[in-house]
């Protein structure tokens, strides 16, 4: 099938072949938070998915105000290097933007196994200094923490803050993502961070979550849920900063949530912790 391109989708430098036969959830995504980086058959799947499950948009931009919050905490502990995991399709709000405008000097290395995210990211991000974007899989993470894009640019004898931002959902169970993780906090030193957040499907009507999960499972990313419960294995070793594993619009919210509001509950939650 020929892609449907729009036209500022540049995709010179693409390096891999992108699966453009189906939907894709870095796409999707992109699609949710009003981004153009998509394709029609990305569009539709997520147009499906928002039919579904219509808080999906807003937990998508929920997450990235997490993103945000995650990252000037950061710089408030003094940490300003960044290894973003599953860093997606450049949007309003990236990391290099948010840190940079608080600290110049901070160090971002965008990692993304998307062709096309990657690809986008490359052109938007070609005049950055500072910033590095590198094609690779979040799950081999010895081939991440030696890819030139990631020890060129952070200085792994200071603390560094890995970012893993709505993306270990498209890790399988048996790819073990604590055991992905231990490897990336090993590679830390102390006063370093980790910033995660995942989807859940608990609070869901059970046929709610059938048909969402059966979208993404049409993707080349089936997305696999975990609770709240799991997070504690996901940031073993680390200090958990209060308050714990919430749901993301919980996690120390600019705006405390108005408890009339009609706003939908966001399916995602997040942590925050520090290594010792
Ligand atoms: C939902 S987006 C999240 C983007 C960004 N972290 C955010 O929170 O706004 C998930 C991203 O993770 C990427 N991704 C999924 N699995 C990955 C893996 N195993 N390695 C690297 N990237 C991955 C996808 O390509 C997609 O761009």
């Amino acid at each position: 099938m020929s892609p449907e391109r729009q036209s500022h989708l540049d995709l010179a430098g693409l390096t891999g072949d992108p699966d453009t036969s189906g939907p894709n959830a870095a796409r999707m995504y992109d699609y949710y938070l009003g981004g153009s980086a998509n394709f029609a058959v990305d569009r539709a799947a997520a147009e499906e998915q928002i039919a579904t499950l219509p808080s999906v948009a807003t937990t998508a931009r929920a997450n990235r105000a997490f993103l945000g919050r995650a990252v000037r905490l950061c710089l408030d502990l003094g940490v300003n290097q960044f290894l973003d995991l599953g860093s997606g399709v450049p949007t309003v709000g990236n990391v290099h933007e948010i840190a940079h405008q608080i600290d110049p000097t901070a160090r971002i290395a965008y990692v993304d196994r998307e062709p096309i995210a990657v690809a986008h990211a490359r052109r938007l991000l070609r005049d950055e200094s500072r910033v590095s974007v590198t094609q690779a899989d979040l799950t081999s993470p010895r081939t991440v923490l030696t890819a030139p894009g990631v020890t060129e640019l952070l200085d792994f004898t200071r603390p560094i803050a890995v970012l893993a931002i709505s993306v270990l959902h498209f890790v399988r169970d048996e790819q073990d993502p604590a055991a992905v993780l231990a490897t990336y906090r090993d590679a830390c030193v102390s006063g370093s961070v980790l910033a995660l957040s995942h989807t859940t499907t608990e609070n869901l009507a059970p046929a709610t979550v059938d048909r969402g999960l059966a979208i993404y499972q049409r993707t080349s990313t089936p997305v696999i849920p975990r609770p709240i419960s799991e997070a504690p294995a996901l940031l073993t070793g680390y200090d958990v900063l209060a308050p714990g594993p919430v749901r993301v619009t919980e996690w120390r919210p600019d705006v405390e949530p108005d408890p009339d509001s009609a706003e939908p509950v966001a399916n995602t939650w997040a942590a925050f912790g520090i290594l010792p």
